[in-house]
């Protein structure tokens, strides 16, 4: 039996920082040993939103007992690592700077390769921490800083169908809930409260919704909730503006997933139709099922990571390093920080971001 790959993955390119070791199986299935996450709410909480040079701070505090710890649990030693994995971008310099930072030196002291990791393709993969996952597949990226419609052709391989032309999902959510007076960080918050309110008492725009093909655009939608939260006075009418709010969202990503769907069949003909949905707006567990709902009634295979790895976490990290390990695809320790990494580097330069309207 050959020695399967032991890879560290280190995440910190945002508010997180996250470490993770993870093989595989005999059956080329990855099998997550440890995965430590260690969230900055608390430090950011004051300020309404993630503040780069503290953030950086907290992770020069805790990446190395995050890391020892995630060797700790996952039962292997230091020297049985095969490979390092950092989060290289896109995300905050300062904060990215950290844990590629650790990780090359952590490499270059055990005498391992390093594996430069892109973000957002640690999410592309998610799902396949806990499940089988074949390309190509229509991906569905929606965090933080992302909303993108992908065609996943294998790794590396990404063709931006759509995208925002705004703001990004998550941020949609964020804004929405500091608007609604709900502390950082409001977006899942703006889930729980919806479930008290009227879907239908606020009719909200939904931009872009019958052009752009599958782009996406939030910024309107914001602006309406700032112009209705100066009117509001109860309780309920904060619930009913979250409820509208997650409703509109839902229009919006079902009508923009069809239109997907259609571009991804165009050009994957007569291959199993698979949608992926992942990032930190995919454990919005309202928006799963409207979009499980939609794959039933079109034949899509849905896949979203498990809820606790749609945020951000090093397992995906270490996933991705995982398969560059198996294809021999290091990186030099000058690798640098990037905060602009797009996944269809041909796509993210166009003007306008490429969204003909
Ligand atoms: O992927 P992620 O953890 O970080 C980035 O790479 O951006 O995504 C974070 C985003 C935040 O905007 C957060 O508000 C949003 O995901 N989010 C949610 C939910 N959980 C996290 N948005 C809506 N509903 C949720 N349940
Ligand atoms: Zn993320």
């Amino acid at each position: 039996m050959s020695k399967k790959p032991l890879i560290l993955g280190i995440e910190t390119s945002c508010d997180e920082t996250a470490a993770s070791l993870i093989t595989e199986n005999e059956q080329g299935i990855p099998v997550v040993l440890s995965n430590i996450v260690s969230s900055q709410i608390e430090v950011h909480k004051e300020f309404g939103g993630v503040v780069p040079e503290l953030a950086a701070r907290s992770h020069v505090e805790k990446i190395d007992w995050i890391v020892e710890k995630a060797i700790n649990e996952s039962g292997k030693k230091i020297k049985e690592i095969d490979a390092v994995a950092s989060t290289a971008g896109p995300g905050l310099i300062v904060c990215l700077s950290v844990g590629l930072s650790f990780g090359k030196a952590f490499a270059l002291a055990l005498d391992k390769p390093f594996i430069a990791v892109n973000h957002l393709e640690g999410h592309a993969l998610s799902p396949k921490l806990n499940s089988g996952l074949n390309y190509p597949y229509l991906l569905l990226l929606i965090s933080g800083g992302h909303s993108q419609f992908l065609n996943v052709q294998g790794l590396g391989k990404y063709k931006r169908l759509g995208t925002t032309i705004d703001d990004a999902l998550g941020e949609a959510f964020d804004k929405t809930a500091k608007l609604l007076g709900i502390e950082f960080p409001g977006g899942p918050q703006i889930e729980i409260i919806a479930k008290k309110g009227d879907p239908n008492k606020y009719d909200l725009p939904k931009p872009i919704y019958n052009k752009g093909g599958c782009n996406l655009s939030f910024a309107g939608l914001k602006t309406a909730i700032l112009k209705i939260t100066k009117n509001i006075k109860t309780n309920q009418e904060k619930f009913d503006l979250a409820a509208s709010f997650q409703r509109t969202v839902e229009k919006i990503l079902y009508k923009k997933t069809k239109i997907a769907f259609r571009e991804f069949e165009k050009e994957n003909k007569s291959k199993e139709k698979i949608f992926v949905v992942a990032g930190g707006v995919a454990a919005n567990k309202k928006i799963r099922s409207m979009l499980i709902n939609l794959c039933n009634e079109e034949n899509y295979k849905s896949i979203f990571p498990p809820i606790e790895l749609c945020g951000d976490n090093a397992a995906m990290i270490a996933l991705v390093g995982l398969e560059k390990f198996k294809l021999k695809e290091f990186n030099n320790l000058d690798h640098p920080a990037k905060p602009r990494w797009p996944l269809d580097e041909d796509a993210a330069f166009l003007k306008g971001a490429g969204v003909k309207l």
